[in-house]
Formats: structure tokens, C-alpha cells, sequence
């Protein structure tokens, strides 16, 4: 790809990595910088342009790494800043863009801004988190539920409010109202994109701000899906002004993306790319990880997105990441394949989560091996997202070659078999369509922009439907 293209993000292959599991330099048992620039060849062979990182800041890691108590530094654990900037001019050097998660909706509860903030009522901070006043009962200020279980809010009992969290209560929502947050994280972006990164992704940007009033959030009458709706407290018209600042902050340093992470219906995750495509250049699209594994719905799911696109807007797709189930565990080994052959042949852009391009399946975890603090607030009903998070596999030696010690998270039980040596061994192995896919769409650029032929349909739909032909739920 060369670098002065500006266009490389709508023609590249995207490709996540979970920092703490990819590979670990330094015998901690936890992944690193110096890790990755060990396995950039790994990367460059497989075809891929660009990698995404999940953070790698300072963090009290309450939630590992997306709770940034420093937004422009590098936690001890995964390196220093100056390993960063080798990582950056090796990537780079490797034709290889970069980059980095900006968790711009919440920082930790120890993070100076907070501390500072929940000091007193009177702090020139208070108004850069989202404090209020509980109910005249002494009841928090709304419904508001937080996506980790129980209430949004955490009453603070030396300044008599509450102030609100949608992730953990060690996890404070900053006030996107406050015109000084605002700059504060338009600085970091800066700061990162003038040491050379080729861009965010952006963190729950849907719900970065609320509404004005405080409004109740509706009961939800698809009870299953959570107890109350997200209509006041996330999605609200007015985050589409704050995504366009950040798309202009990207833009003054040249040819970088934004890409947002949006958990939304296709009809409105379209508005995230923003009047005249001001917004992000790409809003995620997640719409695979969450219709059925049969021809129909997959069908009907690229053709409703491709019919919502405004003109001009460009797809992406993807099939995995850190917080959801395994593509290989959701749909099977062989039709892993089938998802890559159609994830990689889809019109736009594709991103590929870490593991799965040699069918790295979801790993039980024990109850004493939990570390995500979503399993830990609401245990057993399903919702651990350690299993996607495990170590990559490399080859076959003692801890897959992804440490000389025991790994944080355990590793998958098939890896003496299942791992990047042996895999890129046998042309049979998933490993080899995906290379070869990768490898097709630099050669046919049809397959980038192209749309969907009826042929392709059909051969996707036999596909599917020939070796599922219950079809699979796409979440279990
Ligand atoms: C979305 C991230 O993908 C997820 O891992 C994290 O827990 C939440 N944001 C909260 O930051």
C-alpha cells in the first residue's frame, strides 16, 4: 500500500489486536509492544495494511486498558513510549498503518481529572464529569442502568451527588457538554497523530453524549435485550456535531480515519457518518455478529446496509472483536471459512479480529480464571468475554511461543495442533484462505468496490445453507 494513498483505509484490510494476548516479550505472562514489533513479518505476510490496537495507556486496567488514567502515555505493562515510536516506524516501515483506541466517553474513577472533579463541588472539574442530585427521596437522579449491571449511578457521599457511569462505577462518564473536555481529548488526538498514528478508533462513541434533561430511559418491551431502552442516554442528535470536531482533528494532520465503534440498528448507525460525510469514516458495522448463520439473513443484512448507505459513504464489515464471542465458536470450523470467504470478498472494508484467521475458537473459562469485570459484576448468565481475549497461538512449544511463563488468561486447548507454524504448514488449513483472499483483493480490486453480483449470492447462499441448513444463531 503506499503511504501517500488516501484512500488506503477504504482499500486495506484491517486487523485488531488484543495487546495483552498477542505476544509477550518480557516473561510477564501479558502481551506488549515489543511483542508485536517481534510478529509484525507474521502480520506483513498475512497480507493485512493496517492494526488496530486496543489500548495500551495507563490504565488501573478495571476494565483492561478501556479505563485510561493517562491519555498520552503507555502503561509500564505493554512497554515504554519510546518501544511506541518503534512500533510506529516499523509498522511503517513494514507498509503497515496504525491505529490506536481512543476511549473518549470514560476514564477511571483514579484518573487526575476525576480526583480533581469529585473533590469538592466547587472544583473547576466538577462540570467535566456528569453530576446531579439524587431524587427527593435520596434515589438516583434516573433509570439509567449501566451496561455492566445495576444502576448507571454511584452516589459519592463527600459532595452529596451522584455522577454517572455506563460501564463500571470505577468508570465515570466525562461531560461532552463541557467545552473543555472536549478540547482535553482533541489535544490527545494530537498528540498521538503528531507522533505519526494513522488514526482512532473511537470508543462507544454513540453514547458520548446524554441528553440535556436526564430524561427516564423507556422500558424496553423486548424485555430480554435489557430491562430499559438507551433513548436518552445514548444516541442522542447532538454527539453527531462532537464526531464531526473529532473527523476535522484527524483531518489536520492529512490522511488519517476515524472509525466508530456504534452498537446500533443499520438505520441509525448510517447517520454516524455524519452530514455530507462529515462524521466517521467508518461507523463499525456489526450487523454480521448479530443476524442468524443462514443465507437469508446474511442476504438481507448486506442488502438492507448497502440500501441504507448514504451515497458516497463506504462499507465495512466485521466478524469479531475483544467483547464478543469467537467467529469459529458461533458458526463452526467450516463455515469460518465460508464467513472469511465472505467477509473478504464483501464490497468495503474488512476487519479481522486477532486469532481468527487460524480459527482460534471461544476458550472456557473457569470460574477462578475470570478477569473481565463484566462476568465478575453479573457471573453466569453468559456474558464473559475472556474466552475471545485468550492468548494467540504460535506454535506448538510450551504456551503456544506467546510466553516462556504462564499466560494471564488460559490458553485454548487445541494450540499444539491449532497454531500459526503448522497452520501456515498445511495449505489445507484456514490459514490458507485467508491468505489467499487477502492476497486476491490486491489483485482484483473488484472486489473492494465492487457490489454484489447475483452469482455470488448464490454461491454464498449454497454455501451456508448446504453445510448449515438449520442455520446457527449467531450468539449462544
Ligand atoms: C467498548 C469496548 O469494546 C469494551 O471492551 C469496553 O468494556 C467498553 N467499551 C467500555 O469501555
Amino acid at each position: 500500500m503506499d503511504q501517500g494513498d488516501n484512500d488506503w483505509w477504504r482499500h486495506g484490510v484491517f486487523y485488531q489486536i488484543y495487546p495483552r494476548s498477542f505476544q509477550d516479550s518480557n516473561a510477564d505472562g501479558v502481551g506488549d509492544i515489543r511483542g508485536i514489533i517481534e510478529r509484525l513479518p507474521y502480520l506483513k505476510a498475512l497480507g493485512i495494511n493496517a492494526v488496530w490496537l486496543s489500548p495500551i495507556f495507563p490504565s488501573p486496567m478495571a476494565d483492561f486498558g478501556y479505563d485510561i488514567s493517562d491519555y498520552t502515555g503507555i502503561d509500564p505493562l505493554f512497554g515504554t513510549m519510546a518501544d511506541f515510536d518503534a512500533l510506529v516506524s516499523a509498522a511503517h516501515e513494514n507498509g503497515l498503518k496504525l491505529i490506536l483506541d481512543l476511549v473518549p466517553n470514560h476514564t477511571p474513577d483514579q484518573h487526575p481529572w476525576f480526583i480533581e472533579s469529585k473533590s469538592s463541588r466547587d472544583s473547576p472539574k466538577r462540570d467535566w464529569y456528569i453530576w446531579r442530585d439524587g431524587k427527593p427521596d435520596g434515589g438516583p437522579p434516573n433509570d439509567w442502568l449501566s451496561e455492566f449491571g445495576g444502576s448507571g449511578w454511584e452516589y459519592h457521599d463527600a459532595t452529596g451527588q451522584y455522577y454517572y457511569h455506563a460501564f463500571l462505577a470505577q468508570q465515570p462518564d466525562l461531560n461532552w457538554r463541557n467545552p473543555d473536555v472536549r478540547e482535553a481529548i482533541y489535544e490527545v488526538m494530537r498528540f498521538w497523530l503528531r507522533k505519526g498514528v494513522d488514526g482512532f478508533r473511537v470508543d462507544v462513541i454513540w453514547p458520548l453524549i446524554k441528553d440535556a434533561e436526564f430524561r427516564d430511559n423507556p422500558p424496553n418491551p423486548n424485555y430480554h435485550k435489557g430491562r430499559i431502552l438507551t433513548q436518552y442516554s445514548t444516541d442522542r442528535p447532538e454527539v453527531h456535531e462532537i464526531i464531526a470536531e473529532m473527523r476535522r482533528v484527524t483531518e489536520e494532520f492529512g490522511s488519517r480515519v476515524l472509525i466508530g465503534e456504534i452498537h446500533l440498528p443499520l438505520h441509525r448507525l448510517v447517520a454516524y457518518y455524519g452530514n455530507d460525510l462529515a462524521g466517521a469514516h467508518m461507523p463499525f458495522n456489526f450487523a454480521l455478529l448479530s443476524t442468524l448463520w443462514r443465507a437469508r439473513s446474511i442476504e438481507r443484512i448486506i442488502a438492507d446496509y448497502e440500501k441504507a448507505l448514504p451515497i458516497g459513504a463506504w462499507p465495512n464489515w466485521v466478524l469479531g472483536n475483544h467483547d464478543r464471542p469467537r467467529v469459529a465458536s458461533r458458526v463452526g470450523q467450516e463455515q469460518a471459512r465460508v464467513a472469511a470467504m465472505l467477509l473478504l470478498t464483501l464490497r468495503g472494508t474488512p476487519t479481522l479480529y486477532y486469532g481468527d484467521e487460524i480459527g482460534k475458537h471461544q476458550v472456557a473459562i473457569a470460574p477462578d480464571q475470570v478477569q473481565d469485570p463484566f462476568e465478575k459484576n453479573v457471573p453466569g448468565i453468559g456474558v464473559d468475554r475472556d474466552g475471545c481475549r485468550t492468548p494467540m497461538q504460535w506454535d506448538a512449544t510450551l504456551h503456544a511461543g506467546f510466553s516462556t511463563v504462564t499466560p494471564w488468561l488460559p490458553l485454548a486447548d487445541d494450540f499444539v495442533r491449532r497454531n500459526v507454524v503448522n497452520l501456515e504448514a498445511d495449505t489445507k488449513s484456514i490459514l490458507s484462505p485467508y491468505k489467499a483472499l487477502i492476497a486476491t483483493r490486491r489483485k482484483l480490486p473488484q472486489l473492494v468496490t465492487g457490489p454484489i453480483s447475483r452469482s455470488q449470492r448464490r454461491a454464498i447462499s449454497c454455501f451456508i445453507d448446504e453445510m448449515v441448513p438449520q442455520g446457527r444463531p449467531l450468539l449462544h
